[in-house]
């Protein structure tokens, strides 16, 4: 099965296994990584926003327009912001690093 790292708001690394065809949110849900996710995938916030790896950034499929749009509200943006909830396991991800904003906008705040 792929793993994948999250390197939580402490700075720590935390490698899980990251079954196929979940997204990014999903995994750091199943090992009580604290990404919130508030729309729970539908693009309707930017709480599951993550930092992703430079590294691994081109190796991800390019964000929809929606996508880009809810980016540009979450904050601590950088260039390789993307949402957790977009990112969707496959082999080509397994070893994926990506990194914890270090706030988020809550969206029910
Ligand atoms: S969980 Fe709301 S946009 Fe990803």
């Amino acid at each position: 099965m792929p793993k994948m790292t999250f390197i939580e708001r402490n700075g720590q690394a935390k490698e899980v296994e990251a079954p196929l065809g979940l997204s990014v949110l999903e995994v750091a849900h199943k090992h009580g990584v604290d990404i919130e996710g508030a729309c729970e995938g539908s693009l309707a916030c930017s709480t599951c926003h993550v930092i992703v790896d430079p590294a691994w950034f081109p190796k991800l499929s390019k964000p929809t327009e929606d996508e880009e749009d809810m980016l540009d509200l979450a904050f601590g943006l950088e260039k390789t912001s993307r949402l957790g909830c977009q990112i969707v396991i496959s082999e080509a991800l397994d070893g994926l690093v990506v990194k914890l904003p270090s706030s988020v906008r809550n969206a029910s705040k």
